[in-house]
């Protein structure tokens, strides 16, 4: 059974369904989205292990292997065709040629769905998905609902991380437009106790904590890693609500009249769908939607708390799936091997964003170990190469700037992710790996001064010194500190 699945039996079935980790039906056995490589400009459909089951990730990383790959498509899986494709241009432009706003990269949302390797869609300032003509979506003051599942890490204060109903024109057309799910930590409008993020609902020139806007301090900040947010509305009623999407049930943040302001009742949904930006294609918000889906009728608690319990059955995880190799998902822990330093690892600073060696041991403080652990990513920028991502930083990774090694939140902007990108060859030295950078060719990850760098065998700057350069540049892949 899928959440669609509980929404039927409910009486409220979803007239939209997008997730690029799973069926949201225990029946279907369709394309769940679509990548598109930048090498040749081919596209692919990325579908299921098994009926009912997990998304093929593997066809994903078979497809984009020495290339990158953008999200092109993310399939209905309700079978209206209510797919959702690169927003368009709108009263707001996004970045993309014509306006239009960008695509997510497919690798740079990792995650673990029961087990098995998946990838969210990572909504970076600047990009969003959009469909204006939908078939079954709510329209008026007719009754829906809708849920999704994001990043409760990932977030930003810009307009609007939202998922939902949205206008059909791409512009404000005027309260009351819109029904969306947005999260994020925007105070521009309402706001919930504490200081976000919030799971709020972005109704059009508002999004709303609770009945008016400014605070409501009945909307709570979350913190979980894996956040369920719910919205829903019928004739002058409304509800947010919110759970942790790993465990335990949904709590009621608020549930009662529309806003006390002209428009909102009766709401006048258009019934376009929207992921990741506003209803006028404001673009500036940041988050990671894993799925989520649109019902016709308003769905009761009793219905919502079964999805609930469906989802956090499915055992979302950020957490690593092996340990000590170069493979995507593995936690390594990255050991100098020149005679001075086989002691050292490559850890960051807590103090700031530098990346530096330093000694680590059984007896280092739990911080200090984590510090010096990374979960091994697909290349951000070429699949078949790697990126490093902190295992205490979630969404940082190891980048060069300037040539020195940082430790820095992942912009999603395609620069980010190639100085995040590194391509494993065998040790010069003789002994492990060095990692080549994938935008400098001539230089690899070395410590010099115990501060780590991409460096050339000579060059220009001091870190370039050939005294060394092979060892300085060979690392051994360890077991995790942490
Ligand atoms: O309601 C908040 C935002 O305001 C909407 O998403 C957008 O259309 C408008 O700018």
């Amino acid at each position: 059974q899928g959440p669609c699945d509980i929404y039927a039996s409910g009486g409220t079935p979803c007239v939209a369904a997008h997730s690029t980790t799973r069926a949201l039906y225990g029946s279907y056995n369709g394309a769940l989205y679509q990548v598109k490589r930048a090498s040749d400009g081919t596209t692919k459909d990325i579908g299921l292990l098994s009926t009912g089951g997990y998304a093929d990730a593997a066809a994903q990383d078979s497809f984009c292997a020495g290339t990158s790959c953008v999200i092109t498509v993310i399939y209905d899986q309700s079978g209206n065709g209510n797919n959702l494709t690169q927003a368009l241009k709108g009263y707001w432009s996004g970045p993309a040629a014509g306006g239009n706003d960008n695509l997510a990269n497919a690798v740079e949302a990792p995650v673990t769905v029961g087990g098995h390797e998946a990838y969210g869609v990572y909504i970076a300032p600047g990009t969003g998905y959009r469909n204006n003509n939908t078939k079954g979506i709510a329209t008026g003051d007719q009754p829906e609902g809708m849920y999704a599942v994001l990043d409760g890490s990932h977030y930003n204060g810009g307009c609007c991380f939202d998922y939902g109903n949205a206008e059909t024109s791409s512009t404000d057309t005027g309260n009351g437009h819109m029904e969306a799910i947005y999260f994020g930590n925007s105070t521009g409008w309402g706001y919930g106790s504490g200081k976000g993020p919030w799971v709020m609902a972005d109704l059009e020139n508002g999004l709303f904590s609770g009945v008016n806007r400014g605070l409501n301090s009945g909307d709570p900040s979350v913190s979980n890693r894996f956040q369920t947010a719910i919205v829903k509305g019928t004739a002058n009623l409304w509800s947010i609500r919110a759970g942790n999407a790993q465990s335990g049930g949904l709590s009621t943040y608020y549930s009662g009249a529309r806003p006390n302001v002209s428009g909102y009742n009766p709401m006048h949904k258009e019934g376009a769908i929207i992921l990741g930006i506003g209803g006028d294609n404001s673009n500036s918000s940041a988050g990671t939607f894993y799925e989520g889906v649109m019902t016709s009728g308003y769905p009761s608690d009793a219905t919502e708390n079964a999805v609930q319990a469906n989802i956090t059955a499915v055992g979302y995880s950020s957490a690593a799936t092996g340990t000590g190799s170069l493979t995507p998902g593995s936690r390594v822990s990255l050991q100098a091997t020149t005679a001075c330093c086989t002691s050292d690892y490559i850890r960051h600073d807590d103090a700031d964003s530098k990346v530096v060696i330093s000694p680590i041991t059984s007896a280092s403080s739990a911080v200090d170990k984590a510090d010096a652990s990374w979960i091994v990513r697909a290349g951000l920028a070429d699949t078949s190469c790697l990126s490093f991502e902190s295992a205490n930083n979630p969404g940082q990774f190891l980048r060069h700037s300037n040539f020195e090694l940082y430790l820095n939140t992942d912009n999603g902007g395609s620069s980010f992710a190639q100085d995040a990108t590194f391509c494993p060859t065998s040790g010069h030295s003789g002994q492990g790996f060095s990692f080549q950078s994938v935008n400098y060719p001539t230089k690899y990850l070395r410590h010099y001064n115990y501060t780590v760098y991409i460096a050339a065998n000579g060059g220009s700057n001091s870190w370039d010194s050939s005294t060394s350069w092979a060892a300085d540049t060979s690392w051994l892949v360890d077991q995790p500190w942490s």
